[in-house]
């Protein structure tokens, strides 16, 4: 067998903007797309015909072009970008979930991919029948599969409703399920799509640890994720794509500060486009001044000037580390209702904290504008950086690795006992 695992030769990926290409999110889609796939094909050589037409081009959009890169056995990479960098188009190739329009992947091994949820499991099969179909489609026979089945089990925590079909599984329950799945059932490559956004603290944790359980038994793993502590430890090299081209592809360490850095962008920047509009303006700061400081009253405020009437205007707020680790959220509607904003108008929202807890240190705020009468969610790909510093409230405590990011309020309970006890 040779040394390299994954091979990615010039690989490009056009979507035609408008078209929403059908992903199979279930076995089952799968099924009926590739029963469906003699009229599918007609469909894009008619489509072939005009892919020269200039307008059919402008209507192209490259979510990966001319992607390159090796994986040796054994390695542990990264992958890191942007939202709507091209990541999961990448691992979905890799998947062999869509195709690409030019290049080649070759995969030498057993892959197990976990892209989104609920992917590879049919709806209406049982979690039991589930596991039993997912070992058999990468090979394993019944016995093999009996050997793992206690531990995926256990793992994933559903031992209850094992026998109720996975459609009746909550998001969280069906996510177990599957990293468990992916994760026991013996992969030569695991392939994993952002998994830990999914799930609670603990559940996280665990992912990491079984990751790095395979990694550490000389399997290759490939890893998307925002979330730039875990990558840090799991990961021995990092591939950073922006807007589909491979940008970095080094040690772990050094790509993520570069693409820390990159995700900053330079301050006067703020005039950013999103889909409801225009972001005019993005102020986080003090309430009495400039300045962002531990237990004093703070401010985040984002302005947007609509390009279309925004209904039911939402806006999410969330707080993240320089790893890229979410510390907190703050949601518009679990305030208030806000009024419609008219096309054309500019409106400022966001949120008053009355004591800002974090300690302080660097940190990065991200926004996501909503209109909720059309479920339009438009998740700002960059995000703000801002300090908070020390201040006379917070008093000469330190901060730092060995302090966390939250400040707590505290009082010290002094030691009794002590000389000054002594008559
Ligand atoms: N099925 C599809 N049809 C049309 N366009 C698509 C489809 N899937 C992805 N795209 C587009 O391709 C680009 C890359 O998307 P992709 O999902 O690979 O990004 P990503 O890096 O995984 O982002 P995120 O961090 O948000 O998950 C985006 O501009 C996206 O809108
Ligand atoms: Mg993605």
């Amino acid at each position: 067998m040779s040394e390299i695992a994954i091979s990615v030769d010039n690989l490009s990926k056009a979507y035609h903007i408008g078209l929403k290409e059908e992903i199979p999110d279930t076995l089952f889609a799968a099924a009926r797309m590739w029963l469906n796939r003699p009229l599918h094909n007609l469909r894009k050589l008619a489509r072939l015909n005009t892919f020269n037409d200039r307008d059919d081009e402008r209507d192209l959009h490259w979510a990966l072009r001319d992607v390159s890169f090796n994986v040796d056995f054994g390695e542990v990479i990264g992958i890191i970008g942007r939202n709507g960098a091209g990541k999961s188009t990448l691992l979905k190739i890799l998947s062999r979930i869509t195709e690409p329009n030019s290049g080649r992947a070759q995969i030498s091994g057993r892959v197990s991919s976990l892209l989104e949820v609920g992917t590879g499991f049919h709806p209406e099969l049982t979690g039991r029948e589930n596991i039993y179909m997912n070992g058999t489609i990468l090979g394993m026979r019944k016995t093999e599969i009996d050997g793992k089945f206690d531990e995926i089990v256990e793992f994933s925590g559903v031992e209850k409703f094992l026998d109720t079909p996975v459609k009746r599984y909550s998001s969280g329950m069906n996510v177990r399920l599957a990293f468990s799945v992916a994760a026991h059932l013996d992969p030569e490559i695991l392939i994993i799509d952002e998994v830990l956004a999914v799930g609670d603290q603990a559940f996280q944790n665990r992912c990491l640890g079984r990751m790095s359980e395979v990694a550490r038994s000389g399997r290759t793993v490939l890893f998307v994720s925002h979330n730039m502590a875990a990558l840090r430890r799991l990961c021995t090299r990092c591939i950073a794509l922006e807007n589909g081209q491979v940008v970095d592809d080094c040690d772990a360490d050094q790509a993520i500060d570069r693409y820390l850095l990159s995700m900053r962008g330079a301050r006067s920047d703020v005039v950013t486009p999103t889909r409801l509009g225009t972001v005019t303006e993005v102020k986080l700061r003090g309430e009495a001044e400039p300045l962002l400081k531990t237990f004093c009253p703070a401010r985040i405020e984002l302005t947007i000037e609509a390009s279309q009437r925004i209904v039911d205007p939402g806006l999410y707020v969330g707080i993240l580390s320089q790893d890229g680790e979410r510390i907190c959220g703050l949601d518009l509607k679990d305030f208030a209702t806000a009024e419609p904003i008219p096309q054309g108008n500019r409106a400022t929202m966001g949120f008053r904290i009355p004591k800002l807890n974090l300690s302080p240190g660097h940190y990065m705020v991200e926004f996501h504008i909503k209109d909720m009468a059309s479920s339009t969610v438009d998740q700002i790909d960059r995000m703000w950086d801002f300090e908070v510093v020390n201040s006379k409230e917070y008093g000469n405590r330190k901060s730092g690795k060995w302090f966390g990011h939250l400040a707590l309020e505290a009082e010290p309970i002094l030691p009794s006992g002590t000389a000054q006890d002594d008559p």
